[in-house]
């Protein structure tokens, strides 16, 4: 059986329950309102409106550019599909970073014109203020620490992060401070398994993990990717779970054939 129906609103307290359960949280990323609607039938406990909406949906090679209005378009269609699952809009670069009165202003102005449930941040100690202020004002935050792709140039690749052991203290420090400051649930991004269990035992709120083994509280992936529409992209950490790529390419070739030979629109499907 692959739906699994849930009747109510997915709220961040019932995600803290699951973790104290020992229940699996799922979560996949969403950028538009059709397949929203279909991975929320599905049962998804969350869906992410990732920055990720900058390669996939835009093409770009980094999620750098996408901005606070493009996230906020793709996030209204996602909140108006979801009917069980909590919608994360992610915060684009530079939106958060500049001050801390820029970046409550950025959140409240996500929060009240997209409609979404919370808000996901990149970066550890360093945001930590910025964090506090929005919990502050009621917004809740998701953490995101390993592998920040926001961080791209700095990191100088999309590699493993926190291999040795300075990188792998500072990790888990700054899970145990975006925990106690509030957030909602941290997501791990491309670390060891056994740092990701370390994390998810020392932290009280929900640990999400892309890449992170599968000792975490949960799971996240990008749709387009699990969904096999992304041939070119297959990190050790990716699963296919369909390869739609190829059903896209042979309808599509299907359809160019029938218009070709004029079998398309047939007379039952005339007026
Ligand atoms: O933008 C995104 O898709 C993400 C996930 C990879 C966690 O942040």
């Amino acid at each position: 059986m692959s739906v699994h129906v849930q009747n109510s609103r997915m709220t961040t307290a019932r995600l803290r329950q699951m973790k104290v359960n020992g229940e699996k949280i799922a979560m996949l990323t969403s950028y538009d309102f059709t397949l929203a609607s279909l991975v929320d039938e599905a049962g998804i406990d969350m869906l992410l409106v990732g920055d990720s909406a900058s390669n996939v949906v835009c093409g770009n090679q980094y999620t750098l550019p996408v901005t606070v209005d493009e996230m906020i378009f793709l996030t209204k269609g996602v909140v108006r599909a979801a009917q069980h699952a909590l919608v994360v809009c992610d915060m684009p670069f530079g939106s958060y970073q500049i001050s801390e009165e820029d970046a409550l202003r950025n959140a409240v102005k996500v929060m009240k014109e997209s409609g979404c449930d919370g808000l996901k941040l990149e970066g550890g100690e360093e945001i930590l203020p910025i964090v506090r202020h929005m919990v502050q004002a009621g917004i809740p935050v998701m953490g995101h620490l390993g592998l920040t792709p926001q961080s791209v140039n700095q990191f100088g690749g999309y590699g493993l992060r926190a291999k040795e052991e300075a990188e792998a203290a500072k990790l888990l420090r700054d899970a145990k401070l975006l925990d106690e400051a509030g957030c909602f649930s941290i997501v791990l991004e491309k670390i060891p398994a056994a740092l990701a269990e370390r994390v998810t035992k020392a932290v009280s709120c929900p640990v999400i993990g892309i890449g992170a083994g599968n000792k975490c509280d949960g799971q996240v992936l990008v749709l387009h990717d699990m969904l096999g529409l992304n041939q070119g992209f297959k990190p050790k950490f990716l699963r296919h779970f369909a390869s739609l790529a190829q059903e896209v390419k042979s309808a599509v070739g299907d359809y160019i054939n029938a218009v070709k030979d004029s079998s398309f629109p047939s007379t039952e499907e005339s007026y």
